[in-house]
């Protein structure tokens, strides 16, 4: 058997049991309350797991599942996930690149062995309003799941990318897509008027979650890549509605299969996104779903979109922006994006070399991802996830009519509220790192012997 969502689940009981919190007290995703309860245990500072033991489904009836918050918001969790003691990021994102790369094939099993396949609805009994639908913050446009979609291309690769969608009908749910594989694979289905076959993940074992967010080149399937992930090989059983053509993903919690139609679209929205901001109403696209499976008591990983554990969940992206601009420039030392005090802001660090590598390293930062709009590229001895310390080196370091570069159409996120036009987007990039090619004061410091040397208790002690 491979890998599931409740392993996880004990090893962060037995490893950091202070990363879970249980509610038993019968809680109703869709008024807010599962939301109300993660913000403010965020507001106070407090980014635990939170397991909602009994929740009730859209309509308020009881629900025979449980909801998982914040799976992804402290790196201590992730890191669990991959199989790893220490949080600290720049192993973290190495971890991600080394397993993603090595990848695993995945296996078959069939549906009687599958625990996904405990219970299933098709037909007339099939009704999404019986699934504890989330509700997250007062203007979006409905209750909405943020699940995983594989998808599956004309060559037979799968893709596995992170979706919100958004509650219709019994049968139907909106889907956002931004313009990445999935979008890319059903416009080539849309072309030839055909609907494009999903399914949808509404809980896995962390790391397969992980894989959403992967920067994979097009030439990779992503079941392979899971694998690699998870360090397990991905039990895959064939879908209930086309049976060996589409394998789907064995030890889910729950999933739903359904097509995302050619040649129709719905309003879709607001939302609460990774921005903090409520993005607009859109045209989306619309998901029919034809079936539903799970395992006896499944359990739902809800993202709550405005808060870290959305931002943190892209840990995969910023790992192929690390590895991008250190193949451009081989001294890039460290980076933040998740947490660089916005989502669109990117520091980079890097043994300089000689003058121009620091905005190489930022220019190929930037090609990498289209969530990236600001890049501040700093000296190795100041640390990017200090925002004191990389505020000092803007501060001391650069000359804005030398060191700021202004980019013009660069293809922006569509999410960013500050956008002017609908997908064009200017970036920036600060080079806050010291000259090579003129001399610059060193820092004004002890002699390091003497601070080493120091026993600063005996100065204290009375
Ligand atoms: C929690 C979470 C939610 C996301 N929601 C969406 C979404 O609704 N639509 C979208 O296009 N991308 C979304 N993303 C980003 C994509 O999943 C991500 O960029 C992924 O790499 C895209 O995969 P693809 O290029 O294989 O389609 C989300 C990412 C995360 C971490």
């Amino acid at each position: 058997m491979g890998l599931c969502l409740q392993d996880w689940l004990d090893l962060v009981a037995q490893r950091a049991p202070e990363e879970l919190v249980r509610i038993k007290r019968p809680v109703a995703p869709a008024q807010f309350e599962s939301a109300a309860v993660v913000d403010s245990l965020e507001r106070q500072g407090r980014l635990p797991a939170v397991l909602f033991e009994q929740v009730s489904d859209l309509k308020g009836r009881p629900w025979q599942g449980a909801i998982l918050n914040n799976t992804f918001a402290t790196f201590k969790k992730v890191a669990l996930a991959l199989g790893l003691d220490s949080d600290a990021r720049l192993p973290l994102l190495e971890r991600i690149l080394e397993l993603a790369g090595q990848g695993i094939p995945p296996h078959i099993i069939p549906n009687d062995q599958a625990p996904v396949r405990s219970w299933l609805r098709q037909g007339e009994g099939l009704d999404l309003s019986r699934l504890p639908i989330v509700r997250h913050t007062e203007l979006d446009g409905g209750p909405y799941l943020t699940p995983i979609v594989c998808a599956k291309n004309q060559d037979g690769r799968y893709n596995v990318s992170w979706n919100r969608m958004q509650y219709l009908d019994k049968s139907h749910l909106a889907i956002y897509m931004s313009p990445r594989h999935l979008w890319s694979y059903f416009a080539a289905a849309e072309a030839e008027e055909r609907d494009l076959p999903i399914a949808v993940v509404l809980g896995h074992h962390p790391a397969f979650h992980l894989t959403g967010a992967l920067l994979t080149p097009p030439g990779q399937d992503e079941y392979h890549a899971a694998g690699g992930v998870m360090e397990h090989s991905l039990a895959l059983t064939p879908s209930q509605v086309w049976g060996e053509d589409f394998l789907v993903p064995a030890e889910a919690e729950l999933v739903i299969e359904g097509r995302i139609l050619a040649g129709r679209r719905c309003v879709e929205g607001g939302f609460g996104e990774f921005t903090g901001y409520t993005g607009p109403q859109r045209l989306s696209w619309v998901v029919e779903v034809e079936a539903i499976y799970g395992r006896q008591r499944p359990i739902i990983i809800d993202i709550f979109p405005c808060q870290t554990e959305h931002i943190n969940a892209h840990l995969p992206i910023e790992a192929s922006i690390y590895q991008r601009a250190k193949q451009a420039v081989p001294g890039v030392a460290g980076i933040c994006w998740v947490g660089s005090g916005g989502p669109f802001n990117l520091v980079l660090s890097l043994k300089k070399r000689t003058e121009g590598e620091p905005m190489r390293a930022a220019m190929a930062a930037m090609s990498a991802s289209n969530f990236i709009k600001h890049v501040i590229v700093v000296d190795e001895d100041i640390d990017p996830e200090d925002k004191g310390q990389v505020m000092w080196a803007l501060a001391s370091r650069v000359q804005a009519d030398q060191d700021v570069t202004i980019l013009k159409n660069l293809q922006g996120q569509v999410l960013d509220p500050s956008l002017r036009h609908e997908i064009k987007s200017s970036g920036m990039i600060i080079d806050a790192t010291k000259p090579l090619d003129r001399p610059f004061p060193q820092r004004g410091e002890v002699p390091a012997e003497v601070r080493q040397n120091l026993d600063l208790a005996r100065y204290l002690e009375d």
